[in-house]
């Protein structure tokens, strides 16, 4: 095996790992539909796991595409591996710039709120959260298309 067809492994891999939990975060808590602050804070423990696999397979996803990229210079002039790592780019910065600005007080009402009901802000705050995220989802399946069909 080739140390380029190695990286296409890892990156196919990285995919699996990265980006399976990553497009299943926002609904394991919508659809797990909790009715108290417990099955909430669970939900969200589920979620902060599959967080991990995200960033760790993000991170391979596109360490091991721009080493594909250093390997293979002509994939600097495709549209679709241009495309592919602007979008990534962009859906990285949301991190910073939209999902933690966004989902600082629903951490904050998981971590203080006393009692089991789940008050109204958690409802209008996770929309906000969840919204971004959904935007997020899209970009990623995207470039998922974008890789496998390389149509420009
Ligand atoms: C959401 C993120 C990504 C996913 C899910 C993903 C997934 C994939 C998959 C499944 C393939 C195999 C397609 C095929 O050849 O049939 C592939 C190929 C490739 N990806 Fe990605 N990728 C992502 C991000 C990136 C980024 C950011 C870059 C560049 C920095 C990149 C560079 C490449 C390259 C160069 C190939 C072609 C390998 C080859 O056929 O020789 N990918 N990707």
């Amino acid at each position: 095996m080739s140390f380029y067809k190695f990286l296409v492994f890892i990156h196919i891999f990285s995919a699996i790992i990265g980006m399976g939990p990553g497009l299943l975060m926002t609904f394991v808590v919508i659809q797990s539909k909790p009715n108290n602050m417990t099955e909430l804070r669970t939900a969200f423990k589920i979620r902060n796991s599959l967080h991990i696999l995200t960033m760790i397979g993000g991170t391979m996803l596109l360490i091991s595409g721009l080493w594909m990229g250093f390997l293979n210079i002509y994939w600097f002039t495709q549209g679709w591996y241009v495309t592919s790592l602007i979008l990534f780019l962009i859906a990285l910065s949301f991190g910073p710039f939209l999902l933690k600005p966004r989902s600082a007080p629903i951490k904050q009402i998981l971590n203080d709120y006393q009692g089991e009901d789940i008050p109204k802000e958690y409802y209008y705050y996770s929309k906000k959260l969840f919204n971004v995220e959904h935007v997020e989802n899209l970009i990623f399946i995207i470039i998922i298309a974008l890789m496998i069909l390389k149509p420009f």
